[in-house]
């Protein structure tokens, strides 16, 4: 019973907003919310981040740094609230999406002078891949924007999902003067401050007198034909439809004047899910009912360049995790045990004594663990959706200094273990091509091989489009494909089938030509 409730009070999720939305804001209120922190400013060393900057310093300080951030833990009312950190600069977008696969659900800020964002679509594409459930705060409320119901048509179209108001705004910008809570029936009345809790007042009805004695006659007309409107155009909240990731409700408010958010949380630990059953290739694992499981989906280095240990983020999919106790490392058929598992709570680590399914936990690692590992507690589960997704930018590595072949090639390796890139290799020709999502991981690489493994490369451009996943039901269509295709196929780190497409219009041509190939944007489908 105690493992049941333990699991079920737990919600794990991600923040995901293109930067500058108010992802760094809004965390740091609902920590202030939960008591995790007393100050606002706490989680502002989040920031660096953001930097454009590609100096040395940065990318050290970036490392050290994110560890801290990646998972913040804390108890709200009666609930343990998990928040995954993904990183907002945009070149570190794969670690992004991989964090994406360790949540249960999804909260999207989005601006409402900006709308919807480059960054935000392409998570959402993750999120709709996997049925996260997904709810939108739209920010900066204090500020003027989009008109709320184009916003609500641009957030449908933009994110190919359907939504749906549960607070709605009077108002914006300086004129600004609270949201009615659809949700809770209530008028949030706004007071521009960046500590305290909003003012609400309880309103029975929004075709009583109250309503005009709060925000008078001409406000109060419009919200009541918005809301009528709203009641019309969209679908009733549904739970199961947001469950189901079909839904998505959307709050308006001020993170920054820590407006909004509280009515967001406690909307948010009501109806979020709690850990939900995983699919592995063996069976369903169900949170609840089975031994201890979990999977790794990050691989953080260690600072220290000497001792190439690291921190191992293992989310744990089913029962309890103990100190001391042995499991199974299934890709090395091994037993293991943690004297020295890391908890993160908030903006502290401590070395944790149990652990239950919902939760992130940090292994230290010299090595012994690549993403998508597997712990159980003895049974053999490998989980599945830990897909890669098509890098977007590509070059050559060569080796800079003949006599350190050896250890450029075991860097190589660890380091797209560690899920920094993408390593592919041209079956053509045999020349090692790195894919990454942004500018940034090829000089981080280049600096980690130097200083980690005393290796030096140089990058070569080479001109592609798109990394695709190919198969096909026909063997012989497949064989003739590569055999056409020699020059472009490649294989990536698992010996998988993978077409380098060096335009639009070549995969577009490959398309139509080859009809029985399917091309995928991720290793899994
Ligand atoms: P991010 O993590 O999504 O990148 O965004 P972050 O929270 O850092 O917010 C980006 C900027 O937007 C910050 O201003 C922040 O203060 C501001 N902001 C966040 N929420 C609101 C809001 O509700 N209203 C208004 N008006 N602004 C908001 P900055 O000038 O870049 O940083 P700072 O100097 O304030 O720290």
């Amino acid at each position: 019973m105690e493992l049941t409730n333990e699991i079920q009070r737990r919600r794990t999720f991600a923040i995901i907003s293109h930067p500058d939305a108010g992802k760094t804001t809004l965390t740091e209120k609902l920590l202030l919310f939960g008591g995790a922190i007393h100050v606002a400013g706490a989680v502002k060393s989040n920031k660096i981040k953001k930097t454009a900057t590609s100096d040395w310093m940065e990318i050290e300080k970036q490392r050290g740094i994110s560890v801290a951030t990646s998972v913040m833990g804390f108890d709200y009312e009666s609930y343990k609230i998990n928040i995954l950190d993904t990183p907002g600069h945009q070149d570190f977008a794969e670690d992004t999406y991989r964090t994406l696969t360790a949540v249960d659900s999804v909260i999207i800020v989005v601006d409402i002078a900006k709308g919807v964002e480059a960054q935000t679509r392409k998570l959402m594409e993750v999120c709709r891949m996997r049925k996260t459930p997904v709810m939108i705060f739209v920010n900066k409320m204090d500020r003027d924007g989009k008109d709320p119901f184009d916003l609500l048509d641009e957030l449908e179209q933009e994110l190919q999902v359907q939504v749906r108001p549960l607070s709605w705004p009077i108002e914006m910008g300086v004129k600004f003067k609270g949201v009615y809570n659809i949700y809770e029936e209530k008028l949030d009345l706004y007071k521009p401050s960046k500590q305290t809790i909003t003012e609400s007042v309880q309103i029975k009805q929004v075709n009583g007198p109250e309503l005009e004695r709060h925000v008078g006659s001409d406000l109060a007309g419009k919200l009541r034909a918005d809301l009528e409107l709203i009641e019309g155009v969209y679908p009733a909240f549904d739970i199961p439809a947001y469950l189901a990731g079909n839904l998505a409700p959307v709050f308006f408010g001020s993170a920054l004047n820590n407006f909004g958010v509280k009515e967001l949380l406690d909307c948010f630990v009501r109806i979020a899910p709690s850990p939900r059953p995983v699919s592995a290739d063996e069976r369903r694992v169900v949170p609840e009912k089975d031994a201890f499981s979990g999977f790794i989906f990050k691989i953080h280095a260690n600072m220290d360049p000497n001792h190439r240990s690291c921190i191992a983020f293992l989310k744990i999919c089913s029962g309890k995790f103990e100190r001391n106790v042995n499991y199974k490392h299934v890709r090395f058929d091994k037993m293991m045990k943690f004297s020295q598992a890391t908890a993160f709570m908030a903006q502290k680590k401590e070395t944790v004594e149990e652990a239950f399914a919902g939760d992130i936990i940090g292994l230290p690692d010299t090595g012994n663990f690549k993403i998508g590992d597997t712990l159980t507690a003895g049974e053999i589960l490998h989980f599945k959706g830990l897909p890669s997704f098509s890098p977007e930018m590509f070059k050559y590595i060569e080796n800079a200094d003949p006599m350190k072949s050896k250890q450029l090639n075991k860097g190589i390796d660890q380091l797209t273990d560690e899920g920094v890139a993408q390593l592919f290799t041209n079956r053509f020709n045999g020349r090692k091509i790195i894919g990454t999502v942004g500018q940034l991981q090829f000089e981080v690489i280049q600096y980690r091989l130097l200083h980690e493994y005393g290796a030096q490369c140089r990058w070569e451009p080479i001109h592609l489009y798109k990394a695709c996943w190919i198969e096909s039901d026909s063997k012989e269509a497949l064989e003739n494909f590569k055999k056409r295709k020699q020059q472009y196929m490649a294989s990536d780190k698992e010996d998988r089938d993978v077409f380098l497409a060096d335009s639009s219009y070549v995969l577009q041509m490959a398309q139509q030509d080859f009809p029985e190939i399917h091309f995928h944007f991720s290793s899994e489908f």
